[in-house]
């Protein structure tokens, strides 16, 4: 059992925050002493609290895949006023509103809002696939933000959300309590959570992908082993914190693809004790224990794998989460950056950091690229010429780089916005144009 550090203190003391390890553990955590009772639903809780079921599965869901967690709070969540509607253009659900092309295409990063814009304001949908109603497919948004929410929270029943910062750390105040997630982490957020989000930093930018259906996972690890890649033990899941705060809240929901807002008289985070396995977690990238060729050719990219949302087809996922992290090329005879390809998965990529080992330029940090179903991509012709005449005699470290991937079953399909925006590259497909003929039917 945990007890929380300064459990009344402002959530601006992020700096010594405590978590608890593991990945899909069920957990309990309390934030004064003996607030977590000793069944799930007592007559009387412990200091007058409330006692309060949250379902990630299917109740009778078989017991690896099953999530909940039991909250005891000073007000159950019911406690609000009705919903109504809240205008945001920039986040959208639906994405058969325009024609999707086939072309790769390519982004500039977000620029920081010049106007106030907390976390919810400055997220734009660029594109996804399937449906919240159906609980399939996906949402992809990035964010720019440059003010702390304050007295408001937000819960999106539509999706789980993989919150991948790429400027500013972000300390995500939920209901289980807080975590500070800075670039080069991830944090993921559990379906219907409340959350705010503060901005130690002031301005922030970054990636989201919401998840429609069944819940992230680690990966099976077949011939690996069962060690490599992202280890259980490196993902953390926050201690109980709560507020006891009677002042007016807004509670902002995103609910069958539409943003609602409903007033409260009190703060939603004001859980005092929990337990269960339904909970936040974040995992630092740089905890990746990367696997690679030390002979010749390239493994797939699935040997990058850190988070997958599986489908009733086996192998065949939603959404994987896949990194591109500082590594070393120990191949030979090889040409080692990514080879040519088109893929029946859709590739979504974003860049936290550094370059991209395909691309000498174009991919920059905060933006973002889209490779649909079989559109051919691959290196451009800069890092084709030169990789092709590398010496490959000796290792090569690919030292600052950290690029991701949100790989989906289903094509990705960009929003009205993404396609018209003037942060997209008109000039994208030139980075191949210059791919020379070498052919010579006389030089074997
Ligand atoms: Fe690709």
């Amino acid at each position: 059992m945990n007890g929380a550090t300064n459990p009344t203190a402002g959530s601006g003391e992020a700096a010594a925050l405590d978590y608890q390890a593991g990945f899909g553990n069920h957990c309990a955590s309390e934030a004064l002493r003996g607030a977590l009772p000793q069944h799930n639903s007592p007559q009387r809780c412990p200091y007058g609290l409330y006692a309060e079921q949250l379902s990630g599965s299917a109740f009778t869901a078989p017991r690896a895949s099953n999530r909940h967690t039991w909250l005891y709070r000073i007000r159950p969540a019911a406690t609000h006023r009705p919903f109504r509607r809240l205008d945001q253009a920039a986040l959208s659900s639906d994405f058969s509103a325009v024609a999707t092309p086939p072309d790769q295409l390519r982004w500039d990063p977000l620029p920081i809002p010049a106007l106030p814009t907390e976390f919810i304001e400055g997220l734009v949908t660029f594109g996804g696939n399937g449906d919240p109603a159906a609980q399939s497919g996906c949402a992809i948004h990035l964010y720019a933000a440059n003010r702390s929410m304050t007295r408001r929270a937000f819960y999106d029943a539509d999706g789980e959300l993989l919150i991948v910062p790429q400027q500013g750390r972000l300390l995500l105040v939920t209901e289980l309590g807080r975590l500070l997630v800075e670039p080069l982490e991830l944090a993921v957020i559990p379906r219907g959570l409340r959350f705010r989000v503060e901005l130690p930093d002031g301005a922030a930018r970054g990636y989201v992908c919401e998840n429609f259906g069944a819940g992230f996972r680690l990966p099976d690890l077949g011939p690996i082993g069962s060690n490599g890649l992202a280890c259980e033990r490196d993902f953390r899941t926050p201690l109980a914190w709560y507020e006891d705060l009677d002042a007016h809240h807004e509670l902002v929901a995103k609910f069958m693809g539409r943003l609602w807002c409903a007033d409260m008289d009190h703060s939603p985070f004001d859980v005092v004790a929990w337990r269960g396995n339904l909970a936040p977690y974040k995992y630092d990238l740089r905890r990746f224990n990367t696997i690679g060729s030390i002979s010749y050719d390239h493994p797939d990219p699935s040997i990058f794998l850190v988070l997958q949302a599986v489908t009733d087809t086996p192998g065949s996922d939603a959404i994987d989460f896949v990194i591109f992290p500082p590594r070393w090329l120990a191949m030979q005879h090889t040409f080692r950056p990514p080879w040519f390809h088109r893929n029946v998965a859709s590739e979504f990529m974003g860049l936290i950091r550094g370059a991209y080992d395909a691309k000498a330029e174009g991919f920059m940090p905060g933006g973002a690229s889209l490779h649909n179903c079989m559109s051919a991509h691959g290196p451009d012709a800069a890092t084709f010429e030169s990789a092709s005449r590398e010496d490959t005699s000796t290792p090569q470290h690919l030292a600052d780089t950290m690029a991701f991937m949100f790989e989906t079953r289903c094509v990705i399909r960009p929003t009205r916005y993404a396609l018209q925006s003037p942060l997209l590259q008109s000039d994208y497909l030139e980075c191949w144009q210059a791919l020379k003929k070498h052919f010579d039917p006389r030089q074997p």
